[in-house]
Order: C-alpha cells, then structure tokens, then sequence
C-alpha cells in the first residue's frame, strides 16, 4: 500500500490524553500474584543474593510483607516452603505440621482478603531435589510418575486442610491435575480451585530460584518431566490434557522467552483462567541491569508485565508486584 497523508496513527498519539484512551492493555495490581519463600523455624529473614529484594521469611517475620502487599492491593500469594528436613519422598511436603501448612493459617490470621495459593512439588522437600519420588540405577534416575501422583494427592490434602484456597502443581508430572482433584474431591475438597503449571518449560531461567528455595536437583536434570523449549504443538498438547483432567487454570511458565506460548494458549482456550510465571531469571536479569545502571528498572518492569499481559495472561506471577503496584 502507498503512504497517503491520510493514513497516520501520529495525529492520534500526539494527544498524551488520546494515547491513554487508546490503551488497549493495562496492568494493575489486581492482575498480580506475589510469591513468597517461607522458611522452616523462627527468625529468619534472609536476602537471597541473586533476587535482590526478595527474603526467604520465617512465618513470625512474615508480618510486614503481608501487610506491604495488601497496602497496594496485591490480591494473591503464592506459597514455596523451605523445610526443616529432607528426604527422599520428601515426607516434609504432606506433614500435616509442614512448614507451610503451619504458614497458610498464620498467614489468613494477617490478612482474611488475602488469597493464598500454594505450590504443589516436591523439589524442595526431596533430598535428590528432583518434583517426585525417583528411581535411581547407578548415574541414572527414573522419575516414578505413578508414585508421585499418590504424593501429591497427599500434599493437596494436606495444604486444603491448612487452608489453602487454591493448589498450584508445579511439577509436570503425567497425569497430576486428575489425581489431585480426584484426592481433593474425595477429602472433601470439591471447591478447591487447581492452577495448573501446565506448560512449564526446562528452562535455565529458574537458577535463582533454586537458590532461593534450595532445590537444585543433585542429579540429572529436569528435562524427562518439564518441556523442550523448542516445542509449541506441545505445549497445545500439555494445555489441552490438563483442561481435560479438570484444571481450573492454566499456567505458562517462564513467561518472557514464551510469549508466543501464552498467545496461543489463550487463543486455544479463551474460556480458562491463564496465568503466566515471570520467573526469577527474567527478575535477576532486570535488577542486575538496573543495578548497572543500564536499564530503567521502573520502565522496563511496568514494560515486561504489560507484554505478559497483552500476550494473552489474565493474571501474573511476578516477584515485581509488590515493587510494581508501590510506584504506580
Ligand atoms: C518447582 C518450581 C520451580 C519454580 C517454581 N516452582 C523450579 C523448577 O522447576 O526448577 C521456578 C520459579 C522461578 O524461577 O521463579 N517445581
């Protein structure tokens, strides 16, 4: 086509007014789900180094944060336990006295608004670090897919007791949001609402927060249960079974590097809830530069959530919301 005069978006963006009422996407902090390191024992308020800003707490140093999120209407949290022990099942996980189990109703005592998600794996609680119960053969590991279903429906129960108002699995593991609601429905637990981490990539991406939630695997790696990162079909693949097996909500994760993913996974199913993980890579990488000085940390974050947002997530995870929602 040939560029007529007539043809010009600058006579619109021209008028700051216009250009607001031109918006197309907006984020708020009612779009946002802050996560939350909680750690085992009393006292405890650990910077993690390569997230600055983030704390591992104890839950009687949880306190200030609730209250700082809640004071920008932060909506959400979402729940990873630091345990006392470790072990191969990762018996810690579904203790009905675990560490988050223990927080959820400290946490509903702070602040009744505040909805609490807990994540469902077993990484951190597992002393091989890997999301379920593994066979291991020499230098080598299975993971027990079957076994760790039964895990987990123990850990959904377990965290519905405590309080939990909605559980996000996070492990990839075949099969995982069926046996869970299967184990909720049967507890009793018909109304517990499941966010499914669907489509989660075996991204390098997460370094971070194995620091922050100490759960490296000592082995291998996690690339027989999370997903290629050159696959797409895939990923409509993971999306499409977990909504048959009954999943409330979706999620994509990380979030950056797959906006691609989140574009087509709201496009596959308009009708679900999508989350999308902005994980702490895409954080570290941001504070780093901004450290630096090479980037405007406030214009790059509110630039990164509103690409996550316009992508096609309705809600976002993102160890920015409190700083985000602070400073608009
Ligand atoms: C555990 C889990 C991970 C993250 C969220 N839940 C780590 C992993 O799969 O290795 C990563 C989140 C982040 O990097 O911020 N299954």
């Amino acid at each position: 086509m040939t560029y007529t005069p007539n043809l010009r978006l600058r006579r619109m963006r021209q008028h700051p007014q216009l250009r607001r009422l031109m918006r197309e996407t907006n984020v708020t902090p009612a779009d946002l789900i802050a996560p939350l390191f909680i750690h085992h024992g009393k006292g405890v308020n650990n910077p993690i180094s390569s997230m600055p800003g983030q704390h591992q707490y104890s839950i009687d140093q949880l306190g200030g944060e609730i209250k700082a999120l809640r004071g920008v209407n932060i909506p959400a949290v979402i729940l990873f336990g630091l345990p006392d022990h470790k072990d191969a099942l990762g018996t810690a996980a579904y203790d009905d006295h675990g560490v988050i189990q223990q927080a959820i109703p400290q946490i509903k005592e702070m602040d009744p608004e505040l909805l609490v998600i807990a994540d469902l794996c077993f990484c951190e609680y597992t002393d091989h670090g890997h999301c379920g119960a593994i066979n291991v053969q020499g230098d080598n590991f299975t993971l027990d897919n079957d076994k760790t279903l039964n895990l987990l429906g123990q850990q959904a129960v377990s965290l519905a007791r405590a309080g939990a108002d909605v559980i996000a699995p996070s492990g990839m593991i075949d099969g995982m949001v069926a046996a869970i609601r299967d184990s909720l429905d049967q507890a009793g637990f018909c109304d517990i609402p499941i966010m499914s981490y669907s489509i989660k990539y075996a991204s390098s991406f997460y370094g971070p927060f194995r620091e922050a939630a100490d759960g490296a695997p000592m082995m291998g790696d996690r690339s027989s249960y999370q997903m290629d990162p050159a696959n797409a079909e895939e990923a409509a693949r993971e999306a499409q079974l977990d909504v048959i097996e009954g999943a409330d909500m979706l999620m994509v994760k990380p979030a950056m590097n797959y906006l691609d993913i989140i574009y087509r996974t709201k496009q596959a199913h308009p009708e679900i809830p999508l989350a999308a993980y902005q994980v702490s890579g895409e954080y570290a990488m941001i504070k780093a530069a901004a450290q630096n000085g090479w980037l405007n940390e406030d214009k790059v974050v509110a630039e990164s959530l509103l690409a996550i947002k316009r992508a096609g997530a309705d809600m976002i995870i993102t160890y920015f919301a409190k700083q985000f929602s602070q400073k608009l």
